[in-house]
């Protein structure tokens, strides 16, 4: 098993423990829907999207996203980057119920793990991780959810936080808030 795996498969049994079975907590091979993303704070315009509603009833249909994310920096392997998962419970965020980490790498953490959608813009893996300067468009972008590095999740309602930035400094360069629904995996 490789290393970041286990550490998510850890993170998943500290979890449990810290939910003290108030929560079920299922967790399971997995897909995702998004309800809203957004930048951190109402000040930064650089990101817009308007996501289609997920529609249960057609559960393997991909979702249609609209909108940008202007890239007004770029990023590279000198850059750390973070995912932080909070979970909806007892109508609160639990924080920090899931943390992955690149403190060094960060731009090629990003690539590995995102959805390929996202990670073409951080250049082909075996090329030195860049993500460069850009406001990247979708115009009606049907956007598949692929995540092999995390092959298994608890079921719930996520609040992800992605930050990423340049080393050294502990603000963020980008700050970006993803409303997630992890549901079991959809068999198709
Ligand atoms: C993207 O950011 C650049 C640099 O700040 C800015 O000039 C441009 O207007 C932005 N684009 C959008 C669509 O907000
Ligand atoms: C996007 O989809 C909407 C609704 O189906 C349609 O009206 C619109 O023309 C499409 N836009 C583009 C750029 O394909």
């Amino acid at each position: 098993m490789d290393s970041f795996v286990f550490k998510i498969l850890t993170t998943a049994v500290v979890f449990r423990a810290a939910s003290g079975g108030v929560i079920p907590t299922f967790a399971g091979p997995w897909n995702v829907w998004m309800e809203r993303v957004t930048t951190c704070s109402e000040d930064d315009k650089r990101v817009f999207f308007k996501i289609s509603h997920f529609n249960p009833s057609k559960k393997f249909e991909n979702q249609v996203w609209n909108g940008f994310i202007n890239i007004t920096d770029e990023m590279d392997d000198t850059w750390w980057s973070k995912a932080v998962l909070d979970v909806r419970s007892n109508n609160q965020w639990k924080e920090n119920a899931f943390i992955f980490f690149f403190p060094k790498n960060g731009c090629s953490g990003a690539r590995e793990t995102l959805t390929e959608i996202f990670s073409q813009y951080f250049g082909k893996k075996g090329t030195p991780c860049r993500l460069v300067k850009k406001c990247v468009y979708f115009e009606n972008t049907t956007v598949a959810h692929v995540y092999p590095r995390i092959p298994i999740l608890p079921y719930g309602f996520y609040r992800l936080k992605i930050t990423a930035g340049i080393t050294g400094a502990k603000e963020p360069v980008y700050c970006i808030i993803l409303l997630s629904h992890v549901i079991p995996k959809i068999e198709s």
